[in-house]
Order: structure tokens, then sequence, then C-alpha cells
């Protein structure tokens, strides 16, 4: 292993130079792969090119269908590919009926919750199967649910969250999860994008100790909503506590209703899975994207069943007799995937923690590893940080023993890796960093557990039946090894891909396909590459080093913010002229939103209070998510001739960061003004700052 090798090159405008060195690899143990799902090398075989798409044939015959498929993928209309048509499946009766036979007594969902004095709750595969069927009757015959319908979901980490998604599913109802922690007004837009005009809440969690009142920004939900044209005939409330209310918001006649109450109506009522067409869609997952309104990520129901239980198998190792904890939030499509349906599909039995994973203390997680036995550990690179940082010898001191752990979401510092690895797993466990999207649907680069070796910092090579590609700014393929990053890439469509943009096709094509499209008029899958939208190296032996978002989203703790989004929440405030929001390295959650504004004249407000006004902002509007590192209230934005603020400099400032040629700004004077109330009189610094921040703002 050459440790010295530092890989670098010369680069021209459309390429991006990367600057960093070879890591020392690790190899999964014998004891490992003996018990591997995935241990024989000819998968590669199996899922080469010239056996595509057939290969993934292997994943959907995981599953029971109800009727088979005709056509394994249909290219007729470019770039709307469509997965096993003609093929009939429930994605309920996967996850929960099909393993009553075999494992009805054994736990589906394991729910651990955030107080230690309550002891966690393990719920069968009978009792699920039993509550999903009373929940899809109230969804029916309650709330006049039908399959097509959409329903938004705004809920925390309880078990009652997958039991409404797997009830939904049951009866063929798009749901749309919005991530507990967004506020009224983020869950009232998706909403009404996605056209729900039922909400399922909860009425409160317990999060950091506290008892957080969550249905309160129902009303907020509603209302914006409305604004949107949408109304909101029904408010269906999960109380954490049954027939104890833990919020203070009144319940609104005729709309709001306790799902325990309702319920009652349905004991003991058995809902017959519906036939879903392959195609049908499953749900939507709103992510941010290039520009301001957030994308609703429409994923179908074979496909992505099939990939989702097929990756889990492969490369989460999941067998039913695991005890499996992905530590992410429902909320997100890792929680989608990777908590609720490809484990369930296989039978596994899934861990669902209520709190922040370090509450009490930052040995929490490793407490519950060890009571409960987890084998299999899946969380991001933020929680491998803030665990490692505030315990680093915790894990020692309890006795767990993973055979795998997963990070996810996020770029992983090598370092931080090492402490995964040595202490986390104890030596004994193998890592897979698996790098995707909530567009992908499941994993798409990623090490074969039991096969390859692992390398800290690097996603692995493409999976099998993925096919990366790097291209520069010019449509130039660059080579593996040769040092260059550029865009990342994917050749050739894949059963877990999202169908479309919910009601924006156009979007659709636009976001992902047009840049790359070699020939628009073209039926053929190879003149439409996936354009992921991440910058990317990849090493001589295919393994990809992910730089982050070449666009102008920031990721935090592993969560994708649209800067736009931001931005216009910020120009909500009466006293904010404009604003841009650069991203900003920290220590724990990877990256943060940093502000800018700048105000309108006359303002008579002290800063501190339109500083205060501009985080509350957007705390209501988007959520504590997006909470801002700082607010800098400036005279100005450094702006090119033609008007446009120029956030790559202030990415540098924020950063301390060269801020490169300025020389063609209209006003470059403020730029030094602004360094010096960012960071101080002192030198101007130079500091090499991290590809995504150096790029952030450049890539149109
Ligand atoms: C980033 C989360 C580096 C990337 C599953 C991607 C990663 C965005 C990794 C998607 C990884 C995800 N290494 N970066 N292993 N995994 N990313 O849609 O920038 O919430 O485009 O899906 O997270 O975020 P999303």
């Amino acid at each position: 292993m050459d440790q010295s090798k530092i890989i670098s090159s010369e680069v021209n405008e459309a390429q991006i130079a990367v600057h960093w060195k070879e890591e020392e690899i690790y190899r999964p143990s014998a004891k490992f792969i003996a018990q591997a799902n995935l241990k024989d090398a000819s998968v590669m075989d199996r899922f080469s090119e010239k056996n595509f798409p057939g290969c993934f044939t292997e994943y959907a015959e995981m599953l029971t269908w109800i009727e088979p498929w005709r056509e394994i993928l249909d290219t007729s209309d470019p770039p709307f590919w469509k997965w096993f048509t003609g093929g009939k499946l429930n994605a309920c009766f996967n996850c929960v009926d099909r393993h009553l036979e075999k494992y009805k007594n054994k736990a589906a969902l394991i729910f651990v919750p955030e107080a230690e004095e309550e002891a966690p709750v393990a719920i069968t595969y009978q009792e699920i199967y039993a509550r999903v069927n009373e929940v899809a009757a109230m969804l029916r015959d309650f709330a006049g649910l039908t399959s097509g319908d959409r329903v938004t979901i705004h809920m925390p980490m309880i078990p009652e969250l997958p039991i409404t998604m797997l009830a939904c599913a049951r009866l063929g109802v798009i749901h749309s999860v919005v991530f507990g922690g967004f506020s009224g007004e983020a869950c009232g837009l998706r909403a009404a994008d996605s056209g729900s005009r039922v909400l399922i809440y909860a009425d409160s969690y317990y999060r950091g100790g506290k008892l957080i009142d969550h249905k309160s920004s129902a009303e907020v939900a509603v209302e914006s909503a409305r604004r949107e044209g949408q109304n909101i005939d029904k408010v269906l409330v999960w109380r954490r506590y049954p027939g104890k209310y833990g919020s203070v918001t009144p319940m609104v006649e005729g709309r709001d209703f306790f799902v325990d109450e309702v319920l009652k109506n349905f004991r003991g009522k058995k809902i017959q899975p519906v036939a879903m067409d392959a195609e049908a869609p499953l749900f939507l997952m709103y992510t941010s994207g290039t520009t301001g309104k957030p994308k609703g990520c429409q994923h179908r129901t074979g496909g992505y069943l099939a990939y989702v239980t097929g990756t889990s198998k492969y490369f989460q190792d999941i067998k039913p007799e695991d005890v499996y904890w992905c530590m992410a939030d429902i909320g997100w499509i890792t929680g989608h995937s990777y908590i609720v349906y490809g484990p369930l599909a296989l039978g596994a039995t899934s861990v669902i923690y209520e709190g922040v994973p370090n509450y009490p203390s930052a040995a929490r997680p490793w407490k519950i590893a060890e009571r409960l036995d987890v084998n299999i550990f899946h969380t991001s690179p933020t929680a491998i940080r803030m665990l490692r940082k505030a315990g680093f010898d915790e894990p020692q001191k309890y006795d767990f023993h993973f055979k795998h752990m997963t990070t996810v979401g996020e770029p992983i510092e090598p370092e931080v890796w090492k402490w995964y690895y040595e202490v986390v797993g104890k030596g004994e466990a193998v890592i897979v960093d698996t790098w995707w999207q909530t567009e992908t649907g499941g994993f798409l680069c990623s090490t074969k557990p039991a096969l390859d070796a692992m390398k800290p910092g690097s996603a692995g090579p493409g999976v099998p039946g993925i096919y990366p590609i790097i291209y520069d700014e010019d449509n130039q393929e660059m080579q593996a090894g040769s040092g260059k990053a550029g865009n990342l890439c994917i050749r050739n469509p894949w059963p877990g891909i999202i169908q479309t943009i919910w009601g924006d096709r156009e979007r659709f094509v636009r976001q992902y396909y047009q840049k790359y499209c070699r020939n628009p008029q073209s039926k053929d899958w190879k003149d439409w590459p996936y354009f992921a939208g991440d910058g990317a190296l990849m090493a001589a032996d295919g393994y990809l080093r992910i730089l982050g978002r070449v666009d102008d989203v920031i990721n935090v703790a592993g969560h994708r913010l649209g800067t736009k989004e931001l931005e216009s929440a910020c120009l909500t405030v009466d006293e904010v002229a404009e604003a841009a929001v650069v991203p900003v390295v920290d220590e724990i959650k990877g990256r943060m939103p940093e502000i800018y504004i700048s105000l309108k004249p006359g303002i008579k407000a002290s800063p501190a209070d339109v500083k205060a006004k501009v985080t509350q902002t957007i705390e209501t509007m988007i959520g504590k998510i997006a909470r801002p590192k700082t607010v800098q209230i400036v005279p100005d934005m450094p702006k090119t001739r033609s008007g446009k603020i120029m956030r790559r400099v202030l990415a540098a400032i924020s950063n301390h960061m060269n801020v490169g040629d300025i020389s063609t700004l209209a006003n470059p004077d403020i730029v030094e003004q602004i360094r010096v109330q960012v960071q101080g009189q002192g030198p101007v610094e130079t500091q090499e700052g991290p590809e995504d921040v150096k790029h952030f703002g450049t890539v149109e």
C-alpha cells in the first residue's frame, strides 16, 4: 500500500483537481465472510452489462408477486423507464403477510423509547399484521382513501409511523412522509404539492429528554396547504400515550380525530392487500434540488421494493436472525428503504429508536446495542463524529459486537472512519460506505461487504448492475485513476430510480438527464446517463470518492437543504433586502448554512433583532434542521456586473479560504469589508478548503 502517493494532475476549466492521498485498505474478516449473504464473486458477472437488465430479476424474485411481469425493462418513453411491467404485487404483503407462516412470533420492530425508564417494545410480525390491517381499514372506511390517493404523514420515530406507511401500501395509497423535524409550514407545502386531503400526525414525542408538542404544528400545516389551494379534510392524530393528549392545541371538531379512538371501531378488521401494478407509485419523498421548490420524488412499487430488498440482503447482509438497527429517521429516504421496506421484506428485526443518539449521554447507542444484542448497525458520519467527540472510549465499555456497519449520507473523513472501525466495530465489523440519493431508491455505490476491501473515505465501486461514469463539464469521460474529479453519472437505468418528479415530468428530465443526454430522440438507454449532481473522483480500482453536491444544495448532517429555499425564507423577513446562503464547515454536522443578508434602507430594528428574526423564520418555514450557524448583516453583496450574487466569494470568506479572482466583480471593494467583518483584521487567509465548498456556486 502506497500511502504517500498523492493524486493530483493538470486540469482544465471543466474539471476539478483533487489532492487526496490513497488510503490504506482493510479487509473483511474470515468470520464475516463465512456467514455472508453475498460471498460468490460471480455476482459481478451475473450483473455485468451483457446480462442487463435481466440481472435485476435476481432482486425481483426475492419478492412474492401476484402476477408475473411481462417485460423487465420498458424503454419506450425515455427517460421514464418502466420496470417489471405487467407484474402485480403488494408491498405490505411482502413486508408483513408473507412472513407469518414462519416468523409470526418473531419481532418485526423493536421500539426503543428515548426515556431510559421506558422499556423497549417488541412488535411481532403477527402483531404488526393485526395493527396494519386495522389502520388500513380506518384509512379506507373512515378517511375514505383509496388506491392512487396521496396522504401526508408528519410523524416522529414511533412504530405507528411504519405501521401507517404499510397500511397505506396495503391499500395502494401513496404516502408522503415529511420528516418530523420539519416545520408545519414545510409540511403544509408538501401536502399541497402532493394533493393530500388527509394529514396523519402524532401528538407528541420525546427528543433530548423533552416531550415535544408536535400536533401544534398541524394548524400551520393545514393553513399553509390552504394558502396553496389544498384543503385538508381530516387530521388523524396518533397519541404517544393512547388516551392521553400530549399537545396544548385544541382538536378541531369534525377535522381532527384521535387514531386510538377511531381504531376501536375497526378492531380485528382484515383488509385484503390490493394487487398493485409494478409501476403504481408507492410513495413520494420530497427533497431539495437546484430550484427553490422541493421535488416530490415518486417511487414505484415493484422496482423500488425489489431494489431495496436485494440491496438490503447483499449489502446490509440482513438475515431474519439478525437484529438490525438503522439510526436514521424514517422521514428520510434512508429510513424508508433501510428501516422499513428493505429489512421488513427480508423478515428482519428492525430497531426503531425514538430519540437523539446522545440522550442522556453519548453512551446511549452502545447501551441499546448491548441490551438488544444488535449485530448490524447503520448511521451517518454526522452521528459518528458526534459520538466520537462526546464519548471516544464509550463503545469499549459495553458488550456488543457488530458484524456489519454502514455509513451513509455524506463523505466520512478517514480519521472518523478509523474510529468507527476500531472503536465502534472493535476491529470485527465490516463497514460499507454507501453512496446514493433520495432519487435512486437504494445504494448505488458500496463495497460488497464479504468480497471487497474497504477504503476509508471512499464509497466503494458501483454495486452490481450499476455502471458509474465521471464526466467533465465538456462531456468528456474522466478515466478511473486520472486523479481528476467531475460529475458523477450512472450510465444505466436501475429498478430503484424514481419514476418522475411528482407532477413535473419536465423538471425530471431537465434535472437528471438533459445535461448528458446524447440524443433526445433515442430510445436506447445507453444514450441517457443519469446525472447525480455530485462531484466525484474514481480511483484506478473503481472506488469513488465523493466531493459533495455540485449544485446549490447544502448537505447538513447528511440531509439536503436547498439554498434557494433558505434564501426565500430570509426574504420574507421585512427588513431583509437580499440574502445569500453558503455552506460553512462544521466539525460535527459536516456543513451548516451561513446566511448573509443586506437590509433595506432606513431600517430601525437592531442588528441582533433582525438576526434573531431571520433564524426564527428559517425554523418556522423549514425546520430546526436548517438553523444557520451564523447570520451576517453586510452592507452589500459581492456581485457580478450582471448583478448575480457571488456565493462562491462568500463561501470562501466563511471558510477562511482564498477568495480567488474578484477583479471582474461590480463591487470588488466590498469583499475586503466583508472579510474583515467575518474574520476580523488580521492577515488574509488562504486555507485550502474542502472541494465542495471550493466549487460551491461555480457550476450552473
Ligand atoms: C450525499 C441520502 C458521500 C451526496 C441517502 C448525495 C454521500 C446526497 C453519501 C443525497 C456517501 C449520500 N458519501 N456523500 N456515502 N451518501 N451522500 O437524497 O451528496 O438525502 O447526492 O439521500 O448525499 O442525499 P439524500
